[in-house]
């Protein structure tokens, strides 16, 4: 008998034994579609719309600035930050969610600087993505610090006691490589330096345990696999150690002690609490709070298990259908991969574009890199095997060489 990867029916067998079976039909996908881009933008939950209609119209149209206590949408970010917690390995009461992940990166930057104000080194690996650095080289010229770029391979190699932060990615937007976030965060305390994870591309597809790994900062956006909304607020969390000294750059009033009392001094509010700078973005918690319900019922374990039966099968059916068409630069060890799979080779923007035509929507990431996101809410096994029956028929085809695909959008 010859063993290989699975046929159709074998992947619509795994689909229906799957304990997520079912969690898709709470997303709005379009028919048709088979969407690997939830790495890049989630998919819609079909509450969301209901939610928004509600806040516009009866929280806002109706209840006017009452609802700023009646909706408590004075708490809402901390509300949903406590639907993000569990997803983390962090306790209720230690997530804010509220500025774009760029804005927070360079407010917990500052903040972990100035917890070690006798050091003067910034560690960063070189391929994290673009923001992570623009931010820190913005950190380092506004506080006169040193950025130091590490060995992506081993970043700990670079650290010494000069340094106060050492500032990673922890699944790389690019491979989907992952990095041990317990091992490096050891490492890191070893030499007295803080580290601050960037977990854009892990929460909501891979389990991370950041109280057990005993980390310092982690920073998150919400439209990945957290399917909050286009540009929906980030996360920051805090080991409750550094909070009570936490000293954030953007000192706004809603980050003071007691906003309403007005005062001329600025008083931090207590806890993670004075993460916050200014106004919420009231409609766009709203939206990621009652996307944040998918989740509902869900174990970590169950959404890594079949985040990783989903990319193994994909590269199973890369391998055996593709052979050496591509390079599959995401690792193949399980405890190296995130819940993507990025395929290298000229011309993969062409391919991607010809999937898309094909609808089959993934991305393009800068040389040559074509991403595919297995968000296993709503991803299935028979997406997977109808995504990789396209990208032989776009390869066969040589659909990937139109003269169309000549130009890239500037979105790619
Ligand atoms: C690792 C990582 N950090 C940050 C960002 C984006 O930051 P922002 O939400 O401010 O655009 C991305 C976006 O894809 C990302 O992949």
């Amino acid at each position: 008998m010859t063993s290989g990867p699975p046929d159709r029916d074998a992947a619509l067998e795994l689909d229906s034994s799957s304990p997520l079976a079912g969690r898709r039909d709470l997303f709005d996908l379009p028919a048709g579609i088979v969407y690997l881009d939830g790495n890049s933008l989630g998919a819609a939950p079909r509450n969301v719309s209901e939610r928004m209609r509600q806040v516009v119209d009866r929280e806002w149209g109706s209840g006017l600035i009452s609802s700023w206590n009646t909706a408590d949408w004075v708490n809402l970010g901390r509300r949903v930050g406590d639907k993000i917690a569990p997803l983390i390995g962090a306790a209720a009461g230690d997530v804010h969610v509220g500025d774009s992940t760029s804005v927070t990166l360079f407010k917990t930057l500052v903040a972990a600087a100035r917890l070690r104000p006798d050091r003067r080194v910034v560690v960063l690996e070189p391929t994290t993505f673009p923001t992570d650095a623009y931010v820190a080289a913005g950190v380092a010229r506004t506080l006169g610090l040193e950025l130091r770029w590490c060995d992506p391979a081993d970043p700990a190699r670079t650290l010494d006691d000069d340094v106060a932060v050492l500032a990673l990615t922890h699944v790389d937007f690019r491979s989907g490589a992952m990095y041990d976030l317990a091992r490096l965060t050891r490492e890191a305390h070893d030499v007295g330096a803080l580290v601050q994870w960037d977990l854009c591309h892990s929460t909501g597809a891979v389990p991370v345990d950041l109280s057990g790994a005993d980390a310092d900062i982690a920073v998150g956006c919400t439209y990945k696999y957290l399917n909050g909304g286009p540009g929906s607020p980030a996360f920051a969390w805090v080991h409750p150690r550094h909070q009570p000294t936490w000293d954030q750059p953007i000192t706004g009033w809603f980050g003071h002690a007691r906003p309403f009392d007005m005062d001329r001094a600025f008083e931090p509010a207590h806890g993670i609490t004075r993460m916050a700078s200014g106004t919420p973005p009231v409609l766009a918690l709203s939206a990621l709070d009652a996307a944040l319900d998918v989740f509902h019922g869900v174990s970590m374990e169950e959404l890594r298990a079949a985040s990783l039966s989903l990319t193994d099968l994909f590269i199973d059916l890369v391998d055996t259908r593709l052979g050496d068409t591509f390079d599959v630069i995401t690792p193949r060890e399980h405890d190296r991969r995130g819940s993507q799979v990025s395929l290298r080779r000229d011309g993969a923007y062409g391919v991607v574009q010809a999937l898309i035509e094909r609808g089959v929507v993934g991305d393009f990431r800068t040389p040559d890199v074509a991403r595919f996101g297995f968000a296993p809410l709503y991803v299935s096994h028979a997406d997977v095997f109808d995504a990789v029956d396209h990208l032989v028929a776009v390869m066969e085809g040589e659909e990937h060489l139109r003269p169309a695909y000549a130009v890239r959008n500037p979105v790619t």
